[in-house]
Order: C-alpha cells, then structure tokens, then sequence
C-alpha cells in the first residue's frame, strides 16, 4: 500500500501521545487515533467518555472530527492504538464515520504487544451505506 512508513511511524507516534489524553474515567480504557488528511496535516483524537455512557466519543472519531473543523474532508490513513496484548478492529460506529471520509483509506491498528492489523477502510465495512447511497 502506498502510505510512507515514516508517516505511518509519525501516526502511530501521535496516536499513543493521544491515548494518555483519554477521558475514560469509565472503562479506564485509553484509546489513541491519529490521521494523515489529504493535505498531509495530521489530526489527533483520544476516546471522551461521559456519566451517560452512550454519548462516549471514541478516539477515532474524536480525530475525524478535528480534521473536519480544521476543514479538510478526505483522510489516507489511520493509526488507532489501544492498550491491549493483540491489535483490536474500530467500532461499527467508527467504521461508518470513517467510511463518509474515504473508504479507500489506509486503517492500521497498533497496541502493545508486536502486532499490528492492517486494512482498508472499505473491506472494514463492506456493502456500505456512504455519501454515493444518496445519489
Ligand atoms: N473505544 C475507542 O475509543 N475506540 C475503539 O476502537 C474501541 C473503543 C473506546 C470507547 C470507550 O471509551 C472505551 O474505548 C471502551 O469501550
């Protein structure tokens, strides 16, 4: 795939910096994502959970989401990091978010041990319902 490994060593960089901002007082569960936007700008998020449990952000939305209020709407790839033994798969919610934002996006998830996953945002949530459904 076409991502440089040194943007992909920056990601993964920036995802476990913003696991330790985590707001998970809950699930005490320190999640980390980072992405390249089209531009090359790289954008952060960490999960931000809450009383009412439901309305919980996970991190990979959480950096979708600055990306998008800084103004860009396409992404090449993301780093998520969590802190378990094995490489875990974003949420279904993620899938769908990130989906709207380029489905041939690069997914790569890292954690603590050696591992890592390495997808594609479309094979992540394959027959979709994204922005072309509408048209
Ligand atoms: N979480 C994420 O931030 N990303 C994932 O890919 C999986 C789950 C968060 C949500 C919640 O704050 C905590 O991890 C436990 O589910």
């Amino acid at each position: 795939m076409s991502i440089p490994t040194k943007t992909i060593e920056q990601l993964t960089h920036l995802a476990r910096e913003a696991s330790v901002r985590a707001y998970a007082p809950y699930s005490h569960f320190r999640v980390g994502a980072a992405l390249a936007a089209q531009s090359g700008a790289m954008f952060s998020g960490c999960n931000v959970e809450n009383a009412a449990y439901g309305l919980t952000n996970c991190a990979e939305r959480t950096a979708i989401f600055s990306m998008v209020a800084a103004g860009e709407t396409s992404f090449e790839a993301i780093v998520v990091y969590t802190p378990t033994e094995k490489p875990i798969a974003p949420c279904g919610a993620c899938r769908q978010v990130l989906f709207e934002f380029n489905p041939d996006a690069e997914m790569i998830s890292v954690c603590d041990g050696t591992e890592i996953f390495r997808t594609s945002v479309r094979d992540l949530l394959p027959e979709a319902f994204g922005p072309k459904s509408l048209t």
